[in-house]
């Protein structure tokens, strides 16, 4: 209920004035839209006008802010004596949103966003707005490469950065949002395993991965189809290998989307690279380092190595037509 929100919101800080209306010193209600926006009009207090040309315009701002007659009479007190769902706990200002939006907030329930409790539902979108995200829309009403810019950048800088290298950049041929769903299992709009999430757009003739021949050609005879299986052909193990794209650890996954050549890790090693960086074949990538017993374990540290993968790499990556 809202007065859990108000509660919990206003914690400690505010808990006279709770014990006020507990006491029945003070009178509450709900006094309506119109008579917030008297002042939430820019003038004296934040300007929340273009509430009424987005999806929430038939919801009233009571509903998720709790009865303001006490802020209202006096006088806004510079926002005190009203919720404000960013003051609130992570769980609090969540579980607001939920209640109309129950299935966006299922599967946001199972994101790293909520586990770790690192974005709330108002920290991407405003819903006092038009499109009711915190950055624009185009007009068929989808979140737009610049959108996804403004909202991941802020906190994702490494995969923003590795992702402006990226081909689909130059062509806007996908941006952030083509394979992440934030409210969906792992924020992915569809599986990795199952080579899915690139089959999106990689999957018609046009772009070359239309059969399983397409694809075998494509990664060569070692590595079959079988998405269930060891993923030897999984487009992500060799274009989105989990190191950053100098082939080192703690980044997250290489988001260039480009396969890193073994002759990388021997080029480190010549210019005196102490710990030998991964490339998309060997070096804790998941495949040629001994984790999977099919490809077996190859040192990235042992340059002849490399040079063998090396010629392995090289007879690969064709596309058919
Ligand atoms: C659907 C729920 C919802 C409705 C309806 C709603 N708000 Fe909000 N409001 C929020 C949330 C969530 C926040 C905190 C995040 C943010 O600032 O966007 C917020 C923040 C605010 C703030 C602080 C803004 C700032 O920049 O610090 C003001 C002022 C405000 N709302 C006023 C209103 C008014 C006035 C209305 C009605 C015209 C209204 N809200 C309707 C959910 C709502
Ligand atoms: C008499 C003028 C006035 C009215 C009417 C008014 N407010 Fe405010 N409100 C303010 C002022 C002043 C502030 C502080 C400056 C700011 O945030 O804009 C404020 C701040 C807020 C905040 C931010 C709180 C915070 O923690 O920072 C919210 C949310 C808010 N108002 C919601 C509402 C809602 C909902 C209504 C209608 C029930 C309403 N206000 C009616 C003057 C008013
Ligand atoms: C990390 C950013 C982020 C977070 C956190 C987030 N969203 Fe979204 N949300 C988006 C983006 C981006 C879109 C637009 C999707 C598009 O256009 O493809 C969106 C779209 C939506 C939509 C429109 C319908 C739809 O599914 O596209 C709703 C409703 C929504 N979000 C609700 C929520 C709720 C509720 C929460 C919290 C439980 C939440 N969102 C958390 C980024 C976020
Ligand atoms: C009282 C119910 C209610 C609450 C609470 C609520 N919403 Fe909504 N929301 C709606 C309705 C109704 C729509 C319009 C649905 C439609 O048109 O399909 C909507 C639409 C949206 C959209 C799509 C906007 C667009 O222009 O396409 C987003 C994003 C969204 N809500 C986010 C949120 C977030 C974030 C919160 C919590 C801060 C929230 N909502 C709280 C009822 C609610
Ligand atoms: C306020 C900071 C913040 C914002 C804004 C933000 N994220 Fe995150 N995100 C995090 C944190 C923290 C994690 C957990 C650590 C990690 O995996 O990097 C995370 C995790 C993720 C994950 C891993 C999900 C999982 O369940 O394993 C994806 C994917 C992701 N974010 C995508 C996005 C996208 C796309 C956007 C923009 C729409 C975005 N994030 C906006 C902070 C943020
Ligand atoms: C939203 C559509 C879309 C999705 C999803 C997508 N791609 Fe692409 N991709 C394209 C298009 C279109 C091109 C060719 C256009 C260009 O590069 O100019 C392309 C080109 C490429 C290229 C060659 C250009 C370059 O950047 O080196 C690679 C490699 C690639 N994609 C890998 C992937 C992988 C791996 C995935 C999955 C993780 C994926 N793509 C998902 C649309 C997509
Ligand atoms: C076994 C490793 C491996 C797998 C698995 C793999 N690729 Fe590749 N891919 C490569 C290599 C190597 C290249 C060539 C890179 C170079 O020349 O820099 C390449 C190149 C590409 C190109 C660019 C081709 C061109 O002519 O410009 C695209 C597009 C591509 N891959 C998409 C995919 C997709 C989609 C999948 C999953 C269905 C996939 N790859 C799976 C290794 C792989
Ligand atoms: C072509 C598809 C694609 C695009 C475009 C894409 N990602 Fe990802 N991203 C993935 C996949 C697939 C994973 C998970 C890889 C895995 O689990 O094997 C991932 C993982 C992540 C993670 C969690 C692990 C990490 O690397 O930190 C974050 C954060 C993330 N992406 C953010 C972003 C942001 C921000 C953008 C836009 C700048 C973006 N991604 C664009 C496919 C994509």
């Amino acid at each position: 209920m809202w007065w859990n929100r108000l509660y919990s919101g206003w914690g400690f800080r505010y808990g006279v004035c709770i014990a006020l209306l507990l006491s029945g010193c003070t009178k509450t209600g709900y006094v309506g839209t119109n008579t917030c926006l008297a002042c939430h009009d820019g003038r004296s207090a934040t300007d929340v006008r273009l509430h009424l040309e987005g999806k929430h315009a038939g919801i009233s701002c009571e509903t998720c802010h709790g009865p303001g007659a006490l802020h209202v009479r006096n006088g806004g007190r510079g926002g005190l004596l009203i919720a404000n769902p960013a003051l609130q706990t992570f769980d609090d200002a969540v579980s607001l949103c939920a209640e109309c939006h129950e299935s966006q907030a299922e599967g946001f329930a199972n994101t790293a966003h909520a586990f770790e409790k690192a974005a709330a539902c108002h920290v991407c979108h405003d819903v006092h707005t038009p499109g009711g995200l915190n950055a624009d829309r185009d007009e068929n009403g989808f979140a737009t490469t610049a959108t996804f810019t403004a909202l991941c950048s802020e906190c994702h800088t490494e995969a923003e950065a590795e992702f402006q290298l990226s081909g689909h950049v130059a062509s806007d041929a996908a941006n952030c949002g083509s394979c992440h769903n934030l409210h969906a299992a792992g924020a992915l709009r569809a599986p990795v395993e199952t080579n899915a999430v690139c089959q999106q757009c990689h999957g018609g003739a046009v772009l070359g991965f239309d059969t399983e021949a397409a694809i075998d050609f494509h990664t060569g005879a070692f590595h079959p189809v079988d998405p269930a299986g060891t993923g030897a052909s999984r487009c992500t193990g060799c274009h989105m290998p989990a190191v950053d794209r100098n082939g080192n650890f703690g980044a997250g996954f290489d988001h260039s989307l480009a396969t890193i050549a073994p002759a990388a890790t021997n080029d480190a090693i010549a210019a005196g690279a102490l710990l030998p960086p991964a490339n998309s074949c060997s070096g804790t990538t998941g495949c040629h380092d001994g984790i999977n017993p099919a490809g077996g374990f190859h040192d990235p540290a042992d340059m002849a190595t490399n040079e063998q993968l090396q010629v392995l790499y090289e007879s690969i990556g064709q596309i058919v037509n």
